[in-house]
């Protein structure tokens, strides 16, 4: 340290007799991030692999894609090209956004005849019809919300080995008590303490389900993926749980989430949200944004319990829906009502108004008296079968414990 200045808040090396600002040298230690063109086009071709394995569309299937005008056209001419490889011309449905919450009565006859369905609508994974065809007619559904942009194909994340993202889950999965009861229990050091108690239906039903059980691609009758993988299955889900729409879980206690999508930047305030039956019952805080949440949450429902699985998705960020880093929860809410501070601050949301997720980065999660997640880190992560799985691709500590910003 006797190389620094003695004047902390001037911050400056001394050097040949001079000096230079601290901050005009971040990074002068570091490796260059930047890569040639050849570098480039392998981890390219790398991406596309994950890509085409996705993508297996088969020459007897019929493609449906279900789209908006807001994705990057690219996007739709990439997965036609794959189609046109088989000899299938897709029929696609284009609507103004994604935020279509049931399937139209007039796109049902088209729907109905898919095999393999891509879409972008909110409603692929909740609407009854759509779960109807994936389950009585094995429709192959790839849901593309993390492929909006040609270009994600370059991101870290579009290369990571879908089948280490398998064992995380099915690792995950297994730390859940089978055939038994069981309390989901969710606390954090800023207070937070919720549980779900989950039956041993309810808990078999959400592991029973084909991301629980590790499948990630779209080959088998009755997938529902998303590609880019990074989505994990859910921690709790309401859908799988429940026997009749009305059904009250026992979802109580207290959360302080860290941020939550459409903010600008994660809460300073502690603000608590409170759910009583299943329900938001009270949002503690005094900030402008404990005050906007509490005019839109009171009321709502837990649909999900989302946790993100691919340790390359950037950390911390949490648009659209949550982060998909391991071990970051995102609280998924069904809102009372539409809130106007959604549609203001995000119009083209590829959620409708009626939805929020918040998110938190540092709880430990507790399924009976096992641990899924200590202080937001994913136990999975250093299983070693894991390890060892990763250990054929890389450098294991590199592939599942650096995660990008
Ligand atoms: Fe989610």
């Amino acid at each position: 340290m006797e190389t620094l200045g003695n004047d902390a808040a001037d911050f400056r090396l001394d050097s040949g007799g001079g000096s230079v600002a601290i901050e005009r040298l971040l990074g002068r230690g570091l490796p260059l991030a930047k890569q040639n063109d050849a570098q480039r086009l392998e981890l390219h071709y790398h991406a596309l692999s994950n890509f085409m394995k996705m993508f297996d569309i088969r020459s007897d299937d019929r493609l449906v894609l279900l789209t908006d005008r807001l994705i990057d056209p690219r996007v739709i001419n990439a997965i036609s090209g794959v189609a046109a490889a088989q000899g299938v011309r897709p029929v696609e449905v284009r609507m103004p956004n994604t935020q279509i919450e049931a399937i139209p009565d007039d796109v049902k006859p088209i729907l109905d005849k898919a095999t393999f369905v891509v879409s972008t609508w909110f409603c692929s994974v909740i609407d009854p019809y759509c779960v109807r065809l994936r389950a009585e007619q094995g429709q192959r559904w790839v849901k593309i919300t993390y492929f909006r942009d040609l270009d994600l194909l370059h991101a870290p994340h579009a290369r990571f080995p879908v089948e280490i993202m398998s064992q995380l889950i099915r690792n995950t999965a297994g730390r859940y008590p089978r055939d038994k009861a069981c309390s989901l229990r969710l606390t954090d050091h800023r207070g937070s303490d919720m549980t779900v108690e989950l039956t041993a239906r309810m808990n078999d039903a959400n592991l029973n389900t084909n991301r629980w059980r590790g499948e990630l691609l779209a080959n088998k009758p009755g997938a529902y993926v998303h590609y880019i993988p990074t989505h994990g299955p859910n921690l709790y889900e309401r859908g799988p749980a429940i026997d009749h729409a009305d059904q009250v879980v026992p979802v109580n206690g207290i959360v302080y989430p860290q941020w939550a999508v459409g903010f600008e930047r994660p809460f300073v305030e502690r603000i608590g949200v409170r759910f009583a039956d299943d329900r938001v019952v009270e949002v503690t805080g005094r900030s402008e944004e404990a005050v906007i949440l509490r005019d839109m949450l009171i009321g709502s429902r837990l649909i999900e319990l989302g946790c993100g699985f691919n340790p390359k998705w950037p950390r911390h960020t949490i648009y659209p829906a949550g982060s998909n880093s391991p071990g970051v929860l995102h609280y998924g809410l069904d809102l009372a009502k539409p809130s106007d501070y959604i549609k203001k601050t995000m119009p083209n949301w590829e959620e409708p108004p009626v939805h929020m997720d918040l998110v938190a980065f540092d709880t430990t999660v507790t399924a009976g008296p096992n641990k899924l997640i200590t202080n937001g880190f994913l136990e999975a992560l250093r299983d070693p079968d894991v390890v060892a799985l990763a250990a054929r691709y890389g450098d294991p500590v590199d592939l599942l414990e650096s995660w990008p910003e």
